[in-house]
């Protein structure tokens, strides 16, 4: 029998809201990372006696459970070993190419399949620990798949909710993985399956019926203990007032007036934010946008393309080559079309804070946002947020979850490089009664439906899925 905690809310994620990090003295430290998710689920973790479950993001043990800003975080540690097969392995090199649409070849490997079950196990077990009785639980993301299950078996008692925060297969994709049935009897464990768009809780439930053979209907999975499962869509979305505070302040007003500068004061800068992952279509468009300077449809005197690309999983064989790739193309355009002072990108492979990128967002003409596959994309959201003055241009991938609510962008094929070329000069020479009426759409959207916004109407249907069973969830307490 396992023993019961006291947390009424718990969350379980791959990572902690907090890194390890060595401060200048050579002491171990904790920096809190500046998530959306964090700051949306805080103010509810507070009112619930909530607790955190995660990896602290480097190698070593478990760490003793601390309270950091009323919250109460648990640190699960991961080996050296754990980290090259279940996070960079399974999670990163099979997990994820495969649910974003084969963009990169999956691998599978068993061991690496081993250690993710032995690392679900780990979080499961620490989740069924601190939870109270009739808590409610809530797994995070594509490397925590089993632990519904997992949790379910250790703790009946307990209201379970999962959310897939990147994109789910079709069927035809997802049928490649060796343990595609474990995978969804995992996440059968959960009361509440969550997903970014219809189309992806679609794709769950008729794997659930073909694979597993349980009876679905619409949304609705119908276990043989007469339990039932839901799986629906929940976009999730960003802390958007929060960002236009940010983008309001006259410190990052400053600071956008001084990156134009440095620039060289280009009559537009286009601007592409990602993390270096090879989703995000970053080649295809600083293409896109070398062609049309070549093509002499625009001029480095008048252009900018301002690129971020923070690192990401950088021991992993697909980001590295990525990496070689994209410093090779930035430097062959700039070689091409670059002129003294005025080259035709300007690459930072770098992470920022957030005032930093709100500075970019007000900097920028038009953002670029054009990944091959994206389960929502945020950084659409962020520059939205930010234009409070109803300017600017949002170029947006259609395969990127985003572009289902975000219908007022520039949506473009990242495949078709013509197309992309068209739409990047269409934004770029759109008038300013244009932009405003694109602009204030999208932002209407963004403000209505906030981060806050998604976490409460998850944990309300989730409440709702199992009324008479486990505690309710407390709102937020107004400070
Ligand atoms: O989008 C999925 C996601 O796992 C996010 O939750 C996370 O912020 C991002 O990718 C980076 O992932 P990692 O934890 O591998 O650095």
């Amino acid at each position: 029998m396992t023993r019961t905690g006291s947390a009424d809310l718990v969350i379980v994620a791959n990572r902690l809201p907090v890194d390890r990090v060595t401060a200048s003295d050579g002491s171990r430290q904790w920096r809190r990372s500046p998530g959306g998710l964090v700051s949306a689920l805080e103010p509810v973790m507070r009112a619930n006696d909530g607790a955190w479950i995660g990896w602290p993001g480097d190698a070593g043990q478990d760490l003793k459970p601390f309270v950091d800003d009323g919250m109460s975080l648990v640190p699960v540690g991961l080996t050296a070993d754990e980290i090259a097969e279940f996070y960079e392995g399974f999670s990163n090199g099979t997990l994820w190419p495969l649910y974003h649409d084969v963009v990169a070849k999956p691998e599978f490997h068993r061991e690496w399949w081993e250690a993710y079950v032995a690392v679900n196990k780990r979080f499961a077990e620490r989740a069924a620990e601190v939870a109270s009785k009739g808590a409610t639980v809530w797994v995070q993301d594509y490397q925590m798949q089993l632990v519904p299950q997992m949790l379910r078996e250790l703790r009946p008692d307990l209201r379970i909710g999962f959310y897939l925060h990147i994109p789910f297969p079709p069927a035809e994709l997802f049928q490649q993985l060796p343990w595609r049935r474990q995978l969804l009897e995992g996440l059968l464990g959960a009361d509440l399956v969550g997903f970014q768009l219809g189309g992806a809780a679609q794709n769950f439930i008729r794997l659930v019926r073909q694979r597993v053979g349980h009876k679905t209907h619409r949304d609705l999975v119908y276990l043989p203990d007469g339990r039932m499962v839901k799986a629906a869509a929940f976009p999730i979305s960003i802390d958007a007032a929060g960002f236009e505070d940010l983008a309001r302040s006259p410190a990052v007003e400053r600071r956008a007036k001084t990156i134009r500068e440095a620039l060289g004061s280009p009559r537009k800068v286009f601007l592409g934010v990602d993390r270096l992952d090879y989703t995000k279509g970053i080649y295809p468009r600083l293409r896109a946008f070398a062609e049309l300077i070549r093509d002499g449809h625009l001029d480095v005197e008048d252009a900018v393309f301002v690129q971020v690309a923070t690192p990401s999983r950088e021991r992993v064989e697909q980001y590295r080559i990525l990496r070689d790739d994209i410093d090779r193309l930035v430097g062959r355009i700039n070689g091409d079309l670059g002129r003294i002072g005025r080259p035709a990108i300007s690459y930072m492979h770098s992470s920022y804070p957030r005032e930093e990128m709100a500075a970019l967002y007000r900097t920028a003409d038009i953002m670029v946002v054009t990944p091959y596959r994206d389960g929502m994309n945020l950084v659409a959201k962020e520059y939205v947020a930010c234009r409070f003055d109803n300017d600017g241009a949002l170029v947006l991938s259609e395969f990127a979850g985003a572009a289902d609510e975000l219908r007022q962008a520039w949506l473009v094929n990242p495949y078709d490089i013509n197309g992309m070329k068209a739409a990047l000069l269409e934004a770029y020479h759109a008038e300013p009664k244009e932009l405003s009426r694109r602009m204030k759409a999208l932002r209407k959207t963004v403000i209505e439906h906030d981060v806050a916004k998604w976490a409460g109407s998850f944990l309300a249907e989730l409440a709702a899925t199992r009324p008479s069973h486990g505690k309710v969830v407390r709102p937020a307490r107004r400070s």
